[in-house]
This record gives structure tokens, sequence and C-alpha cells, in this order.
């Protein structure tokens, strides 16, 4: 046990353990449900296959959606109207207009180092680009198709230069890679075969001419997946055979959305916080805007509503992939990069409750979420409760508590639960972090619920719960 006093003094913490509350407390726990929770290995925390691990200590990475249709400020790929009754997209900008804005696309101002050092001062550890939307725009030098990148002014093969600045920067590197086009003609008709040539010629090259890929994201239309499966992975996997894949290729309709064939390794909550989940790998996406795509004057969220999803999402056992989309002219908006750095500034302080944690042991809410790491807890409270947080009690003891970033708290263990205060002037404006010490390795407690005490606030745009 490391219930050392003087070591609680010198952390300047009040922590008070009434030594009756904590051996009833063990007594209590003898003859309890905390002893059956420890003996329930069903509901235990999955323990991550190492191929994943990486991804999983990351919990935060930058998708970045690009194209010529940033030039309209409309969606990507959506804004296309309709050209194939198989396709679901009914955008306002037709076919002849959408299919030639590549000839006036020159973002000449894009420098790849210049997002990597977005991504990485934000505190992301991976990258995600979307090398073909479902417009079929490729965004690399393609011998496959000529609707690339190569073909306007710009002339530049923009995935290659972002892939050498990843590796520079020591960020991992992912592909986003629509299955579906919509532009071509021969897609989900009776010629599917030769589209399917296409697509997994297209496959072929962007996997093997930038070195490691570290991931690859399909998505989905709602339409039949109709992508000859079983050797797209081949091919995926021979070419890249530690690669880490979403579930996506799988998909047709929403209700199987959280579907993981054995391809698979995780699924994709979309623009919401995923529940808990500590059995089965996924990913929230969201975009920081309201679009995918550049918008111009996008209502953007805060650093704080950035910080509060992320503590949630990592809270559920989640990795977060929160979208960018750069402008006409090849940068990041400065609104969103100002935003980012801000989220930055949080991660370099607080960053060690973040990466490298596990959801738990407590399952998050719209205002408390933990993490946590052996015998460390991190709590993560977004909005206070009136009185003291109360979080239930676990089969553990806590021996020590501290703010990560200094100050004082006051915590106790009681019957009811783990009691923590802070006072105000001490908290942080979008995530005070406590860092609680236990007694034991927590890492296979089962997650609890926390019932619903603190008040809910507005949240985030685009932010739901489950
Ligand atoms: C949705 C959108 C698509 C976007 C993707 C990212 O599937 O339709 O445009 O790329 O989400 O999650």
């Amino acid at each position: 046990m490391i219930c050392l006093p003087h070591m609680i003094d010198a952390m300047n913490v009040h922590l008070r353990f009434p030594l009756l509350v904590t051996s009833c407390l063990f007594v209590f726990c003898l003859f309890s449900p905390c002893r059956e929770v420890e003996t329930a290995p069903a509901d235990t925390p999955r323990i991550t296959p190492e191929r994943l691990r990486w991804w999983t200590d990351a919990r935060f990475g930058m998708f970045i959606h690009y194209g010529p249709v940033t030039l309209t400020g409309e969606e990507l790929s959506w804004s296309r109207a309709n050209s194939n009754p198989q396709c679901p997209n009914k955008g306002p900008i037709p076919v002849e207009v959408y299919d030639n804005l590549y000839k006036k696309f020159n973002p000449a101002d894009f420098k790849a180092s210049d997002w990597t050092s977005v991504a990485k001062t934000a505190g992301m550890k991976y990258i995600v680009l979307t090398t073909k939307h479902c417009d079929g725009f490729l965004l690399w030098d393609s011998k496959v198709d000529g609707y690339n990148i190569m073909a306007t002014p710009f002339s530049r093969d923009l995935t290659g230069e972002l892939a050498v600045a990843a590796r520079k920067d020591g960020l991992r590197l992912g592909w986003y890679f629509s299955p579906m086009d919509w532009r071509d003609p021969d897609f989900r008709t009776e010629r599917n075969a030769a589209y399917l040539t296409r697509m997994q010629g297209e496959l072929r090259e962007v996997l093997s001419r930038y070195g490691k890929i570290d991931l690859l994201w399909f998505d989905y239309d709602g339409g039949k997946a109709v992508y000859d499966q079983a050797q797209t992975y081949a091919l995926v996997k021979k070419l890249q055979p530690e690669i880490i894949i979403n579930n996506r290729l799988d998909l047709s309709t929403q209700e199987n959305e959280a579907m993981l064939n054995s391809n698979a390794d995780y699924y994709t909550p979309e623009q919401r916080i995923g529940a808990y989940d500590d059995q089965r790998s996924w990913e929230t996406c969201m975009t920081l805007g309201t679009q995918w795509a550049w918008k111009p004057k996008d209502t953007i969220k805060s650093a704080s509503e950035v910080i509060g999803i992320l503590a949630r999402v990592t809270g559920g056992d989640g990795n977060l992939l929160l979208d960018v989309g750069p402008m006409p002219d090849g940068r990041i908006e400065p609104r969103q990069v100002d935003i980012l750095q801000q989220v930055g500034s949080w991660m370099k302080l607080n960053g060690e409750s973040i990466y490298g944690t596990r959801g738990g042991p407590w399952k998050p809410t719209t205002g408390i979420a933990t993490t946590r790491k052996g015998r460390t807890v991190y709590v993560h409270i977004l909005k206070w409760p009136d009185t003291v947080l109360t979080l239930p009690d676990i089969s553990a003891k806590v021996v020590g508590a501290k703010l990560l970033n200094g100050g004082v708290l006051q915590a106790r263990q009681t019957q009811s639960g783990i009691e923590i205060s802070v006072d105000p002037s001490q908290r942080d404006g979008s995530d005070t972090v406590v860092v609680l010490s236990l007694d034991r390795d927590v890492m296979q407690i089962p997650a609890l619920p926390i019932p619903p005490t603190v008040k809910k606030t507005s949240a985030a745009v685009n932010v739901t719960d489950q």
C-alpha cells in the first residue's frame, strides 16, 4: 500500500480517509458485489491487441476533407447533383459544373508541413486524408484514373507531400478511401465489375506508393455494399499487413453501423460521442465546424467544447478523429488553427490523462469523464455539480489525490463513494483533471455508471449523447 501521509502532504492535498470508514469499506467489500465485480471477467475491459496499440494510445487524430469542391464552399461529394440513381447524393451543383471544378483548383498556399504542424501542435497523433471521396476525385498522381490532382493547375501530388511531412513530424498516417464512386457510370450497375477493377487499382496505388500506411478509413453511403469485400480486404492486407481498418467497407445501412466483421478493427460513430464500449474499439469522427469540407463563415466549436468532447470520447474508451476542411488556397483556416492551438495548450499540460489511457472506471456523463492507466484514475470534470462531486465507490482504495496541474483539492472515500471538491479558483475553465492514485491496478474493473446528479447544460454543435 502506498498511503504515505507525507507523500500526500507533499502533493499539497487535503485528503481524509477516516480509518473507520476505510475499514468498514474493506469489510463491506468482502461481502458485497465489489468482490463479484473482481471475479467477473466477462465485462472487464478487453486487452488491446498489439497491432492496434499505437492507435488506441494516440486517442486523438485529425481528419482532413479536401478536394476541388472546396472552391464552392459546399459539402464534399454530397453537393454534387445525382447522376446515378443508385447513389444517394442529390446536391445543388450540376454534374457538369461539379466535375469541372478541378480545372480551377489551385491550392497554391498548400504546404504539407503546415497541416502536419497544426495537427501536431493540437496534440493529435495521426492524420487521415480523403485521398478519394465519393465524388471520385483522386488527390494523388494516379495512373488508373486521370480525374486527379495532376490534372489541376496545382499539379502536385498532395497525398505524397503529406505522407512525407507526416513522417517528418512523427504522425501516423491514414487514408480515407471511398469505395463508392458516384461519378463512375458503371458503379452499382450491371457493369459493376468494371468499376471494381478500377477501384481496386486505385486502392493498390494509394497503398503501395507512399510507404507504410497505418490506417485505412473506408466510407459507406447507405447503398448496396458491392465492393468485392473478400478480395478488397485481401489486397489491402497484402500491401499493408499491419494496417488498421475501420468497419465501413461492410456497411450498407445505418442499422448495422457498429458491426465488426473479422477484417475490421473498429467502428465509427459519426458526429456524436460513442457510448462507453471497452470490448470493441471505436472512433468518433466529428467536424470542427458543421461541414466536412471547408465552409466559409462556418460555426466552429470552441477549444473548450473540443476538449470536453475528447475527454468524453476517451472516457468512453474511444478515439476522436476531428475533422478540418482546408480552404481552397490550401491553408487551414486561421480561426480553426487558433482553436486547435488552444486545444494543444491544454493537451500539453493534461495529455497524460488522455494518451495511453483506457476509458473508465466510471462511464462518462455530459459533465464527468474518467480515464485510467495502471493504478491511476484521471477524473475529468467538465461541469461542476452544485455540491461536492461524488463518484460511486469502486473496489480499490484511494491512496492519493491531486490536481493534474497543481493546486488544492479535497477528496475522501466514504461508504457513499469518492467525494471530490475543488475551489472554483483552482478549476480549469474547460476540464479540471483530478488524479486519483489507487492501491491496486484498476484496469480490469468493469465500468460503473455515474448516477445523474450533475446538471446538464447545452451541448456543442453536432454533439449528442447516446
Ligand atoms: C459521412 C459523410 C462523408 C464523410 C464521412 C466522414 O459518411 O457522408 O461525406 O466523409 O461521414 O465520417
